[in-house]
């Protein structure tokens, strides 16, 4: 298949990039390299790769010229900047997501959005499944919403084969240390406070980022057109029981590094997806959050090069904006 990854300079995107470049697919990537697109992600893929922006309809031509099909995982996905500026988020997922249906469309180009359970909004127990409705709660996840609801309406009024595929908190090597894991774990590798949110008992149902790489490989070939599908984690854990993991992996005194601060706003409180639709099509998450909590933590105190010109750049005024105060 020749393939175009949309956003493929990221953390899910280079990893399922590579994983199909390895099983022998043409991939291109269309990519604009904000702060959190790294050309190093995509070292050795063996790709094609277009510099631009998804809501730049030339860009997209050109990237999408000649491709069997396009995933879409370009996106601005810190749910925090979501709330500082909500600006990039209203740009990119919507009319970004627009131009690259446009361009599908034209084309005939079977077309897969990567989205995620945020639009679901909170549940305070039993799952959600593709059939509950949408009600997201951050700019982040209504945006996100927005762009899902454009693609059904492209299946539904132009007929272009689109699939949407939710995916719940990733984790694994190559995520940008904004997210909690390797925030967390970064911080802790330096002896810094791990800023816990609230009350810490918020819950995430935790994914291993080659499985939801496989999962949308699956979605991409299997899915019926027209259709969602939810790919779930194995586990849900609370954020301190991860931070607390963390520590006994890295280090340190919980009591000396565990700092409680304000708690983010609109705070969604438990998510938790129900994957059974997507294991009809023959999926299995294959890694438990144990061991791909001990694999990634390996990773980030094996990779200094991949996170120090990260941690010494723009991140270091994001962490003050967004910390400074709340840790006092
Ligand atoms: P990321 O922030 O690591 O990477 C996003 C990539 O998109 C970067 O390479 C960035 O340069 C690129 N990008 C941003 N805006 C762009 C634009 N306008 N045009 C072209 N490229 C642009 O993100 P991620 O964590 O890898 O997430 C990828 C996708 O998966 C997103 O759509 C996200 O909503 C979804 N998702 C993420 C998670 C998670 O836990 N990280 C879970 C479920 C779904
Ligand atoms: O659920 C899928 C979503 O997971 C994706 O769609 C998003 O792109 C991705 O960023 C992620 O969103 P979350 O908001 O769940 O992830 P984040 O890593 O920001 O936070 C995870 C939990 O940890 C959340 O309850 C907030 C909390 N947290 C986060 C940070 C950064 C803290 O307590 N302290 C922190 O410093």
């Amino acid at each position: 298949m020749k393939l175009l990854v949309c956003g493929g300079a990221g953390f899910i995107g280079s990893n399922f990039a590579r994983l199909r470049a390895a099983a022998g697919d043409d991939v291109v990537v269309l990519d604009k390299l904000t702060y959190a697109g790294r050309p190093e992600n995509l070292m050795g893929v063996g790709h094609r790769f277009v510099h631009g922006a998804i809501e730049d309809p030339e860009k997209a031509a050109e990237a999408m010229d000649d491709v069997d099909a396009v995933v879409n995982f370009a996106a601005e996905t810190h749910v925090d900047r979501s709330i500082a500026e909500p600006d990039a988020f209203v740009r990119t997922h919507g009319q970004g997501t627009y131009v690259l249906l446009e361009a599908a469309r034209v084309r005939g180009v079977r077309y897969v959005q990567v989205s995620t359970d945020e639009v679901y909004g909170s549940i305070a127990e039993g799952s959600f499944t593709e059939k509950s409705p949408l009600a997201p709660s951050s700019p982040y996840s209504a945006t996100k919403a927005g762009a899902d609801l454009l693609v059904s309406s492209y299946f539904d009024t132009f007929g272009l084969e689109t699939l949407i595929c939710r995916g719940s908190n990733n984790y694994g090597p190559n995520q940008h240390p904004e997210k909690l894991i390797p925030l967390m774990i970064l911080n802790a590798l330096h002896g810094d406070k791990l800023p816990v949110y609230g009350d810490g008992l918020n819950v995430r149902n935790w994914l291993f980022v080659e499985d939801f790489a496989r999962g949308i490989g699956h979605v991409l070939e299997h899915g019926a057109p027209g259709e969602v599908y939810n790919v779930g984690g194995p586990d849900e854990e609370t954020n301190i029981t991860v931070v607390r993991r963390i520590i006994e992996f890295v280090g340190g005194n919980p009591d000396a590094l565990i700092d409680y601060v304000t708690d983010r706003p609109g705070h969604d409180r438990r998510y938790s997806l129900s994957s059974e639709k997507v294991r009809g099509l023959g999926w299995e998450a294959q890694v438990h959050f144990d061991e791909g909590l001990e694999q990634t933590v390996a990773w980030y105190r094996d990779n200094p090069e991949w996170w120090e010109p990260i941690r010494s750049g723009d991140y270091r005024a994001y962490y003050e904006r967004q910390y400074g105060t709340r840790l006092g």
